[in-house]
């Protein structure tokens, strides 16, 4: 049996058509209120890997950019697309493609199984849909196509925007540290960290300050990550969702080795044209048990949106988490422990010595969540989208990392940034309860004045004459400069 997906934000390609919100309507009201011209004249098309800590870095940009005088279509994938009501003045476009529209009824389908069909099956798919909107676009005379921006987990879409002739930008969803070291797998292979063959080892990277080996990411993601590679360094920029202030170094070094230029336009959610953006909240019961709690005494526990943990992991986690007697509000959402099929993967009794101290939810609305004054901590698997939300409300974190970039975050989060402890692998009862305890109640008073610091970059990086805000007048001119996209009008 399929379980439903927590993200209300997400529907399946089916929920679209049968609650009358139909794309093919939605799409036509956009284009219609589009005849008129945008303020620039110019449409930009915004590929998005079809997950949420993605989709929402490329809708936040596609508002950003809608508000710079753009107009937008987003090109979705089949498996659990956005809903369109939500962005009534962007144009949306689903492929199609029948293995993610099937996925899309299972989503219990591991999310390595969805990235490999992404890129097995919707090449074609992806190239009749580029080709349409071209077309359609000139035909109608409207806003004229300048570029492509695609999600580099989508391995063909460079090649095909090349067939085109449409120049390809890429959006990193993850940090730069992180994109540094897979520009550098070569390297730390010829060296011997890569892939780590030990996943416990304490060794750290000279070249890469503070990382150790163990934070490297497996030998299973490499193909990914050469193709994220690849695609980004092939294109004719990359926009990504962080700010100078805190990755200076990162971003100086990618920029002195890339020749493509680099746009930090983040953090992307802070960005004034998405605070107008109304997503309607998902869970009301979250806030209104966080009203009744004390200034900072909560500790917000999620592991983002696809992460899973094995269940001795997570009962140690639980466990740890009660013992600890601070009050928490905990996302348990579905697919989080792996092979459980049980609706609450909790142990007997857990609900009720918890009582009061506790809120539990299958999703939560975040952002919400983190800017409300009683939230003093978040104990994260450190997802880039969670660990700069973080930041952005000055909330330190227990960083508990499961994959992919998630263990390198963490390292920066608790030794370079110094605004979180990390919990190493294979964590017990015990260990969970002391860092949580040293967060809340005993050494977080100098992580939250270096988090609020941080904080305040992130707010200023925005305002006009900051990083962000100049790298997005940058961005803006570069995407100007681009000849519009010229479809014979057969
Ligand atoms: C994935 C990868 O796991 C992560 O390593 C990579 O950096 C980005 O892509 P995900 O695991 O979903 O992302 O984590 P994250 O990047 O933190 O994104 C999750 C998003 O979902 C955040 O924007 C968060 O605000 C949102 N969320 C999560 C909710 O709104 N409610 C929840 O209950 C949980």
């Amino acid at each position: 049996m399929g379980r439903k997906n927590p993200d209300t934000q997400r529907v399946s390609p089916n929920e679209i058509k049968s609650t009358g919100v139909k794309l093919e309507d939605s799409t036509k009201i956009s284009m219609e209120g589009e005849k008129q011209q945008s303020k620039l004249g110019r449409r930009l098309l915004l590929f998005s890997a079809p997950f949420t800590g993605h989709m929402n870095p490329m809708l936040n940009l596609a508002t950003i950019l809608y508000s710079k005088g753009f107009s937008i279509t987003i090109i979705q994938a089949p498996y659990f697309p956005t809903n369109p009501a939500h962005y009534p003045h962007f144009t949306f476009k689903l492929l199609d493609d029948e293995v993610l529209e099937k996925y899309s009824k299972s989503p219990e389908i591991d999310s390595s199984v969805v990235i490999s069909a992404m890129n097995r099956t919707c090449e074609e798919p992806f190239r009749d849909c580029l080709g349409q909107i071209l077309r359609e676009t000139a035909v109608a005379e409207q806003d004229p196509v300048v570029a492509l921006i695609a999600d580099p987990m989508w391995a063909f879409s460079g090649s095909v925007a090349a067939s085109f002739n449409l120049p390809k930008i890429m959006l990193r969803t993850g940090n730069m540290s992180a994109f540094l070291v897979y520009c550098s797998l070569t390297l730390l292979n010829e060296k011997g960290y890569f892939p780590p063959q030990d996943t416990t080892l304490e060794e750290k990277i000279p070249e890469f300050p503070p990382l150790k080996v163990k934070d490297l990411p497996s030998e299973s993601d490499r193909h990914i990550l050469q193709a994220i590679v690849e695609g980004t360094t092939t294109s004719q920029g990359v926009i990504c969702n962080t700010f100078e202030e805190l990755e200076d170094y990162a971003i100086a070094k990618l920029q002195q080795t890339l020749t493509i230029p680099i746009f930090p336009l983040g953090p992307l959610h802070k960005h004034p044209a998405n605070s107008v953006v109304n997503i309607g909240s998902q869970d009301q019961t979250s806030i209104a048990w966080l009203n009744t709690q004390a200034p900072k005494s909560v500790l917000y526990v999620s592991f983002g949106s696809i992460a899973g943990m094995n269940k001795d992991e997570f009962l140690e986690l639980m466990w740890g988490l009660l013992d600890s007697m601070v009050p928490f509000l905990l996302v348990i959402r579905p697919k989080l422990v792996k092979g459980s099929e049980a609706d609450d993967p909790l142990p007997e009794g857990y609900r009720e010595m918890m009582g009061e101290r506790g809120h539990i939810v299958k999703w939560a609305s975040q952002l919400e969540v983190l800017s409300h004054p009683a939230v003093g901590g978040f104990l994260t698997h450190n997802g880039w989208n969670s660990t700069l939300e973080s930041i952005c409300e000055g909330v330190p974190m227990v960083c508990k990392p499961l994959f992919a970039d998630q263990n390198m975050n963490a390292r920066h989060v608790s030794e370079n940034w110094k605004i979180g402890l990390k919990m190493e692998r294979g964590v017990k009862r015990d260990e969970v309860t002391r860092a949580i305890r040293k967060l809340m109640l005993e050494e977080g008073a100098e992580m939250r004045s270096r988090i609020t610091d941080l904080k305040e970059k992130a707010t200023h990086c925005l305002e006009e004459g900051g990083s962000s805000y100049k790298s997005l007048e940058r961005l803006t001119k570069y995407l100007l400069s681009f000849e519009t996209f010229q479809a014979i009008k057969e």
